[in-house]
C-alpha cells in the first residue's frame, strides 16, 4: 500500500462503528482516528473552563489546540462530554479546523480508518472505501443499557432511548455537514447483525477494492 489508503466510516451513536473501525485498523494495519474523540476535547476543554458550549472564540481556540494523535479516550468518553460533543460540532468554524486535522491525519501513510458522521461526505470524500454503520434507535439504547450494566451500573432504558433520539436529531438536523450516507457509501444495518459478521461484510467490500487497486 504505497499511496495511503482511507477507509471512512459514518453512522450514528451506537451503530457498532467504533468497534468495526478497531478491528479494520488492527487487520489492515492502519492508523485509527475516532473523529468524535476530537469534537468531545473541544467540549471538554470548554466544560473544563465552565464556558458555555455556544462561546465560538473559546471553542476555536480549544480545536486549534486539538492533537488528534493525543486524545485521552478515558476522559473523553464521559456521557455528558458526549451530550457537549454534539453541541459544539454545530459550529462551522470548529468543524472548518478540525476537519482540516482529521485530512492531514488520514493521508499520513500507511492511511487511515476514521469514523465520525461526515467522514465519506466532507472529511474524506474521495476515501478508497466509504461504510454507512446503522442500527435502530431501540437496538442502539439496549446496547448502551448493557454496557453499563456490565460495568455494575444502572440506567433507564426509556432515558437513554430519549437521548439517542435527540442526539440522532442534532446530528442529522444541523446545517453544516449533518450526518447522512455519502452516495457512494456501502450501508450496514448491525440492528440484526453480530458486530463480527459486520466485520467479515466489510472486508469482502475492501479486499474487493484492493484487488483492482493491486490490478491497476
Ligand atoms: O461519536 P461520538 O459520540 O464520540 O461523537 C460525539 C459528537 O461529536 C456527536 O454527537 C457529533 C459530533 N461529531 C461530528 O459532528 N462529526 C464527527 N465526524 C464526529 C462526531
Amino acid at each position: 500500500m504505497s499511496i495511503p489508503f482511507s477507509i471512512a466510516i459514518d453512522g450514528p451513536a451506537g451503530a457498532g462503528k467504533g468497534t468495526l473501525a478497531r478491528r479494520l485498523a488492527d487487520h489492515y494495519r492502519l492508523n485509527l482516528l475516532d473523529t468524535g474523540l476530537t469534537y468531545r476535547a473541544v467540549a471538554h476543554a470548554l466544560l473544563r473552563l465552565g464556558l458555555p458550549l455556544d462561546n465560538v472564540s473559546a471553542a476555536e481556540t480549544a480545536a486549534r489546540q486539538v492533537d488528534p494523535a493525543k486524545l485521552d479516550r478515558a476522559v473523553l468518553s464521559a456521557h455528558a462530554v458526549g451530550e457537549a460533543a454534539s453541541k459544539v460540532a454545530v459550529i462551522p468554524s470548529v468543524r472548518r479546523i478540525l476537519v482540516e486535522k482529521q485530512r492531514d491525519f488520514a493521508r499520513t501513510p500507511p492511511g487511515a480508518v476514521l469514523d465520525g458522521r461526515d467522514i465519506g461526505t466532507v472529511v474524506c470524500p474521495d476515501a478508497d472505501v466509504k461504510l454507512y454503520v446503522t442500527a435502530s434507535a431501540e437496538v442502539r439504547a439496549k446496547r448502551r443499557l448493557d454496557e453499563i450494566e456490565s460495568i455494575g451500573g444502572t440506567a433507564n432504558f426509556d432515558e437513554i432511548l430519549a437521548d439517542i433520539v435527540r442526539r440522532d436529531e442534532r446530528d442529522m438536523g444541523r446545517v453544516d455537514s449533518p450526518l447522512k450516507p455519502a452516495v457512494d457509501a456501502h450501508l450496514l444495518d448491525t440492528s440484526e447483525m453480530a458486530i463480527e459478521a459486520a466485520f467479515l461484510a466489510a472486508r469482502a467490500i475492501i479486499d474487493d477494492v484492493l484487488a483492482k487497486r493491486n490490478k491497476a
